[in-house]
Order: structure tokens, then C-alpha cells, then sequence
């Protein structure tokens, strides 16, 4: 069928119904990430993608919007005009007011003569539309043993919205057949991050309070709020970003070894992590956290307006940009250890690591040194814009004399293995497909995440102060190299 067939494992018979299929999402990753499974030959050739969605099109329609839309999201190299075309096949075009029930009934007339098939409902829709798409759903009879829902963040506001949404799923679906989404489990480098620790033994002894100092976790962009004003506003950095992706990555980086990568077995650590968060509460909250917001300034040598000044932005919004938090965990591996977390849009850079530093020596035995310790160890894990993993450490600089420096060994992935990278989505919407939930939410680790998240967002409506500027381009505010240089530490900032 196609070019570039990788030995990964064919998905089964599916039909796979994307609601909010002419959306930014399905044009942007979705139905891009789709065609890439099916340019490697992994998906089955009886498998349907059916877009249901508000406007008035046909499938001839839809498929000449996709072929319009996405074309600019899938790499030049691997878009071929004939394997586009075989995988335009697949595309079904269903016209679906998710309040209007006889469109279920067009649904289920295009879903029913396949009831052997996996059937997936993936919600790409703002989470008002959820209810009224479960029922649907339920009431005409679409829920089979081998249906599945996938549902996108945000997945709550609160506590109380979290909840709400997970009890209207588990009235439409069994747990095990609810696939909540974090985009940032499916990226290559967090599994690699499960390979480096679970697949070689000595990072293991090391990676504990004993021996780590501290963990910085960032992600740093470098756009604004690009078009997603109204909802930005209403979300702000610590819900759109924390809550799931940051937390999340935290999970992966301080979880107890899973005893395999069965679903539960990982979920399970992870959730234990996130029971072990401290609580940062109101009285520590303009200690432990800084919360910005950013002014106009450049990005990458391109003027840019001020948060307050982009479309759909109230001129006195209070919503943040940014957050910097020094978290902890109160448990035997990492009691003691600050986790310090960092993300905002307009910094300087783009980029997302995670940056484990280890202790530094107890004496410098090199009098050359002037009595200055060696720097300390540390291990960055990359995530974007390129993966890669190095490992610093000293060493004697070549000639007389005994002078240390830092040099490091990297994990150049890109030069190791060739094979195409898989994007997040494509991961995940084959893992959907395959019944594979291990990199996918339960709910009691959605409910714990916001937990711990809410007393913070409390705290900061009830202080009344506004968020810290910063200038567009520049690494936050101040008070995010303050809250980390208070333990004496700063944040790892090198291209
Ligand atoms: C999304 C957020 O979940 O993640 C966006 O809503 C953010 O605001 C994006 O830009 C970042 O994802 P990535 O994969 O580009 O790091």
C-alpha cells in the first residue's frame, strides 16, 4: 500500500468518528497524524475516519477541505499525491449538530452494519459539547463492547468541572474504554525518559534525594496566544499548561518503577506521585509560585503586542502567561528535593526540557580550582525543539596542569536511529485504535492533578494581586529567577 511500512502492529477493523472533524485540531494533527499511520501501512484497510461536524458539506467536501488544510502540516518529504489520495478514501463526512438527535440516527446507520469493527468517538470539541454528544451517543445504542471515547483537555476548569465531565463519560462508558488525552505522554521523549530509567540500572541508585539536588522541568514557547484569546483568557497558563503537561512530566520523572508497562501498573505510580505533591497553600502560595504576564516586546527580533493588547484580551486581564513553581514531594525518594516548574508564552526560546542536577562534590581536592566545587552533574532531557538527552560532567582539560571542565556525552537520537520520527498524536491515535491505554489519564489521576492545582488558583484570585510583567522575549519575570535563586540554584537557560 504505502511506502516506508514500519513492522509496528496493524490496528484491528475501526471506524473512528471525529467530532469537531473541520476543526483546527483534526487539521492540524489529527487527520495529518492519521495519514502518516496510513502512509506506514499500519492501519487497516477497512478502517473509516467519519468527521462530524456542523458545516454543510459532503464528504466530497470535507476531502477537499483536508487536502487543502493539512497538506501544510505533513512534512514535505513524506507527502506523496497518491497515497493522499488512497488515504482521502477513508475520509466520511457527517453533518452532526451534537443537540440534534436524528443525526445520531444518520450516525448510527453509517456505524451499525459494523458492529465487529472498534469504534472510536473521539471529542474534539470545546467540553460544552460533551454531554450532549454522550447522550446521543448512548441513547442510540452506539456503545459496544469495542467502543471507545477520547477526550481532549481541557478536561475541567476546577475540581468540581473535572469531575462533572468524569461522571457524564462513566455514565455513557466503562472506565477502561474512556482514553483521556495529554498530548505530552505520547511524545517520543517522555517514553524515552521510561527507557532511560526503567531499561539501565545506573541512573536508578542514583535517582533519589541522596543524590539529586534539584529538578527543573520548563516549557518555554515563543508564541503569543496565537488566535485563542477567548479561551486563553479564561484558562491562563497554571490550567492550560501545569495542571496536565508539566505535572504530568513531573509524574514520569519521580514515579517508583511500575512492575511492567501494563496500563494500571504505570497509572498507578504515577497517581502516587501526584498524592505525594505537597499542598502549597494560601499562605505560601506568593512564595512558592510567581505568576506573569507578558508586555510588548520582541519575539525573535519581530516586535510583538502585549498580552493585553491581543484580540479577544480584556485591557485589564489578570489571566497569567506564565507560571514558575517550586514543588515538592513529601516521600521517602524525594522528600527535600525542589521540583521547580516553569511555562510561559512569549520567552525568549522555545523549548521544553527537563534538567535532573545531582549534588555537587563534598571538597574539590584540585587546587587549581582556587577552592571553587566542580560543577555539578546533570542530565537534560529534551524534549523540543530537538530530542536529546546529555549527560554533563567534569573533566581535565588536555595539557599541564590540572584545570576541570564540563563536557558532556549526548544521546544524539536523530544520528542513532533513522527510522521517521512518530509524532504525539499519531502515538496516541494508535493507541486508541489498538485498545493500548498505558499513556493515556485514568480519572483519579485527572481528579488528583486538579487538587492540587486548585488551592493554588484560590489563592491567587483571593490575594487580588495582578500577575508580575515581563517583556515578550525575555525569560519571565524576575520573580521566577528570585523564587529559584532563594535556594540557591538558577535555571538552566543555554541554547
Ligand atoms: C497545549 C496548550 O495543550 O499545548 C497550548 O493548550 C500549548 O497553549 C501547547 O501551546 C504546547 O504543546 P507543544 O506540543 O507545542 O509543546
Amino acid at each position: 500500500m504505502s511506502a516506508n511500512t514500519t513492522t509496528a502492529t496493524p490496528t484491528p477493523p475501526f471506524d473512528l468518528v471525529l467530532f469537531g472533524g473541520t476543526g483546527d485540531l483534526a487539521m492540524r494533527k489529527l487527520l495529518p497524524a492519521l495519514y502518516q499511520a496510513h502512509r506506514d501501512g499500519v492501519l487497516h484497510p477497512e478502517g473509516r475516519i467519519i468527521a462530524a461536524a456542523r458545516s454543510e458539506l459532503d464528504t466530497e467536501g470535507f476531502r477537499n477541505m483536508a487536502s487543502e488544510r493539512c497538506r501544510e502540516h505533513i512534512r514535505a518529504e513524506f507527502f506523496q499525491d497518491a497515497v493522499w489520495n488512497e488515504f482521502l478514501q477513508r475520509l466520511v463526512y457527517l453533518q452532526v449538530d451534537a443537540r440534534q438527535s436524528e443525526h445520531f440516527r444518520e450516525l448510527a446507520a453509517l456505524l451499525e452494519p459494523y458492529p465487529q469493527r472498534v469504534r472510536v468517538f473521539y471529542l474534539s470539541t470545546g467540553p460544552d459539547l460533551f454531554a450532549p454528544i454522550c447522550q446521543h451517543i448512548a441513547a442510540a445504542n452506539l456503545v459496544t463492547s469495542l467502543a471507545r471515547v477520547a477526550v481532549e483537555k481541557p478536561l475541567g476548569h476546577d475540581l468540581a468541572s473535572a469531575k462533572a465531565i468524569n461522571d457524564l463519560l462513566a455514565a455513557v462508558f466503562p472506565e477502561p474504554q474512556i482514553y483521556r488525552i495529554d498530548h505530552y505522554l505520547g511524545k517520543e521523549t517522555v517514553q524515552n525518559l521510561m527507557a532511560l530509567r526503567f531499561g539501565n540500572t545506573f541512573f536508578e541508585p542514583l535517582w533519589q534525594r541522596g543524590w539529586v539536588s534539584h529538578v527543573q522541568i520548563t516549557v518555554a514557547e515563543h508564541i503569543g496566544v496565537e488566535g485563542r484569546g477567548e479561551f486563553y483568557d479564561h484558562t491562563g497558563a497554571l490550567r492550560d499548561m501545569v495542571q496536565n503537561h508539566l505535572l504530568q512530566t513531573l509524574c514520569i520523572v519521580a514515579m517508583e518503577p511500575p512492575t511492567s508497562m501494563d496500563p494500571d501498573a504505570v497509572r498507578n505510580e504515577k497517581l502516587k506521585v501526584l498524592h505525594a505533591l505537597k499542598p502549597i497553600t494560601a499562605h505560601e502560595v506568593s512564595t512558592l509560585t510567581v505568576r506573569g504576564q507578558y508586555r510588548a516586546g520582541a519575539s525573535r527580533g519581530v516586535p510583538v503586542p502585549g498580552y493585553r493588547e491581543e484580540p479577544g484580551i480584556p485591557a485589564d486581564s489578570l489571566t497569567e502567561t506564565f507560571v514558575a513553581l517550586k514543588a515538592e514531594l513529601n516521600n521517602w525518594r524525594w522528600a527535600g528535593v525542589p521540583f521547580y516548574l516553569r511555562t510561559g508564552k512569549r520567552l525568549q526560546e522555545r523549548v521544553t526540557e527537563i534538567v535532573i542536577y545531582f549534588r555537587q562534590v563534598p571538597v574539590s581536592i584540585f587546587p587549581s580550582a582556587g577552592g571553587i566545587l566542580p560543577e555539578p552533574n546533570r542530565l537534560v532531557i529534551r524534549l523540543q525543539p530537538e530530542e536529546s538527552v546529555k549527560l554533563y560532567m567534569m573533566a581535565k582539560e588536555p595539557g599541564d596542569g590540572m584545570r576541570l571542565k564540563p563536557v558532556h556525552l549526548n544521546l544524539d537520537f536523530a544520528t542513532t536511529f533513522k527510522t521517521r520520527k512518530v509524532e504525539a498524536y499519531e502515538r496516541l491515535l494508535l493507541d486508541v485504535l489498538r485498545g493500548r491505554p498505558t499513556l493515556f489519564l485514568r480519572r483519579d489521576e485527572l481528579e488528583a492533578a486538579w487538587r492540587w492545582v486548585e488551592p493554588i488558583l484560590h489563592a491567587w484570585a483571593d490575594s487580588g494581586e495582578p500577575p508580575k510583567p515581563y517583556t515578550a522575549g525575555s525569560w519571565g519575570p524576575a520573580a521566577s529567577s528570585a523564587l529559584i535563586s532563594r535556594d540557591g540554584f538558577s535555571w538552566h537557560e543555554e541554547s
